[in-house]
Formats: C-alpha cells, structure tokens, sequence
C-alpha cells in the first residue's frame, strides 16, 4: 500500500533531513584546476571564450597556485603554451620546456599541491596535430618516442601524475616502461582513457592555441556514438598500467561515466571540458541560469554518475562555494 503510507516528501522537509540524506557529496578535495602557463613575466593573458581563465606566465601561475592550496582543491593540470612550435613537438619534452619551468616552480613554492600534466603535442606542433605527422596522417607508433620522454622531463622536473591525453594506441604502456626505467616507479599515470573527438573542446584550443591547421582529430579520438568502445579503450589502458582512467568531456558523457564507474574498480575522474564550462558561463552572463546553482549542480551530476573527481575550471569557485 503505496500511499499514504509512504511519503517521499517527509525526508525533503528540512535541510537537516535533506543532509542526512544525501547520496552524493561534493569537496574540494575531488577538484581539479586546468592551468595554463606561457613564457614571460607578469603575463596574464585572459582567454575571451572562457571568462576568468588565462594564459598565465609562471610568476602569476604561483600567486594562482597560492590560491588553491588555500582553497584546498584535489590539484592541478598543467597546460604549457611554448614560445615556439615545430613539426616535432620538442617544446613538449624539452628539459626546460615551459611546463617543465612551471612544474620545478610549484614544487619548490607548495610542496603539497598535487601537480598533475597533461601529456600530449597538440600545444607544441606547428601543425596542431597531436603526433608525429607523415603523409597527412598521424603516425601512432613514432609518436609514443615523444609521449614518452614528455611524461619522463615532467616527473623529472616535479610531476606528480602524468596525463596522456593524444588518444594514441599503446602509449599508457610506452609511457610506463619509459618511466620505470628512468627510476619513476612511484608516478601514476592518469589516462585520458576515453576522450571522446567532440565539439565541446572549441574554446580550449582557443586557450592552448592548439586547433589542428588541416583535418580533425577523428582518426585518434573516439566517435561520440560509441559506448562500448570506450569500455574497450578503458581496458586496454588498464592493461597497459594505467593507475587511473578519466572519461572526457564529462556531461554529455554521463552514460559512459557510470558504466566505466560499474566495470572498472580504479579511480575514476571526468573532465568538464571548456565548452561545458563556456555554456554555464555564457548562460549565466546572460541571466538565464544561476552561476553558483549550476555549477553545483552540474558537479553533482558528474559525481553521482560514478566520478571519483573533477577536472573543472570551476574547480575554485566551486570551493568557495562549499567552504
Ligand atoms: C590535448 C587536450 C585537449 C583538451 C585537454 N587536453 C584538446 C583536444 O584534444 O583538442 C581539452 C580540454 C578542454 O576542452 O577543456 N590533446
């Protein structure tokens, strides 16, 4: 007998009832700030499609770690913009290439904060493309030599957690041999394991300077259509020595973040890309949704859907928010 025994309504009464009886929790601690850092001094390079985040030169991204080791948020991901690019990504592995820089700054400066890179060569080739380009196509195996010695110079130069986001097959392997013979048998290796080629990365490119000069990227990432593939790349990964897995981008992927999260018993995290971000942003400059609402809630959704943790620009405000 339904109703009116059972009333659903009685455990939403109060806002003490409703904190009892919350399934998902949200905390700093599960946020990730994207950083993007480029060469120079005092530099702060706003990024017009994205509202409050810059291009920020290694001076200033210190004064932003400051803030986010006061906020107490997960960690960070660096994103370097060198001063020069080239047909083969050397700023992406050079020993004092620009993330290198910054990695070595914010260990020195915050100890604690966890430094996560992203590991990929779309910022550092003059082409945009995330490998080694011959013929017109992106050469799988040539590219993993420089994934490979990218992830090394970072945990080299700080890192704690190395990324691989170029969707290249075999790299979370490459990467993990190139790591444990250089003596980093202790640095997890977080795979972008199923990055999905979606429009939603528009105003990262813009930010990174990395869109591709000829073609798209749908011979390495995945086709959004595709569900139980990404159950397969996440495997695959997992197989190779990932330690962690991310699904990306993280809202129009709710349905492959809770799959990954029922199949695969590793950390999972999920990344709220630039153009999920832009849309709250533009949405909200407009007057049309609530900014602090929003972004609450879209976190939420993204937690609830299976995710261990967020990487978000609104990784701070969000902290604000819950402090
Ligand atoms: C690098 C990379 C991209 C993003 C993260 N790492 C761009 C791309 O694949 O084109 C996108 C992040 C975002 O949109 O916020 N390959």
């Amino acid at each position: 007998m339904p109703f009116p025994a059972h009333r659903p309504r009685r455990l939403r009464s109060s806002e003490s009832i409703r904190n009892l009886v919350r399934e998902t929790q949200l905390a700093p601690s599960q946020f990730i700030l994207p950083l993007f850092v480029c060469p120079g001094e005092g530099v702060r390079k706003e990024i017009s499609s994205m509202p409050g985040n810059a291009q920020l030169s290694i001076d200033n991204l210190v004064k932003e770690a400051q803030a986010c080791v006061s906020l107490g948020i997960g960690g960070v991901i660096l994103f370097g913009i060198p001063a020069a690019k080239d047909e083969q990504a050397s700023g992406a592995y050079a020993a004092d290439g620009i993330t290198q820089q910054a990695l070595r700054a914010l260990k020195r400066e915050f100890p604690k904060l966890l430094l996560i890179t992203d590991v990929c060569n779309c910022e550092y080739t003059s082409h945009g493309h995330c490998g080694f380009v011959k013929d017109g196509e992106v050469d799988n195996d040539a590219t993993l030599g420089w994934l490979t010695k990218t992830a090394v110079s970072h945990a080299e130069a700080g890192a704690d957690i190395v990324a691989p986001s170029d969707m290249m097959d075999g790299r979370v392997a490459a990467i993990r041999k190139g790591l444990d013979t250089a003596g980093y048998l202790n640095t997890p290796i977080l795979s972008y394991a199923a990055k999905y080629s979606s429009v939603f990365y528009g105003p990262f490119r813009e930010a990174a300077e990395s869109a591709p000069q000829f073609g798209d990227r749908r011979s390495y990432q995945m086709d959004p259509a595709n569900a139980r593939e990404a159950m397969r790349e996440i495997a695959l990964d997992l197989e190779e020595g990932a330690d962690m897995i991310m699904v990306k981008p993280a809202m129009p992927y709710l349905d492959i973040i809770k799959q990954a999260s029922q199949r695969f018993d590793v950390p999972l995290g999920a990344y709220q890309v630039s153009g999920e971000f832009s849309m709250i942003m533009a949405a909200a400059q407009n007057g049309w949704l609530d900014l602090n609402r929003t972004i609450i809630e879209s976190l939420t959704s993204i937690r609830r859907a299976g995710a261990g943790f967020v990487l978000t620009y609104f990784a701070k405000t969000a902290a604000e928010l819950l402090a």
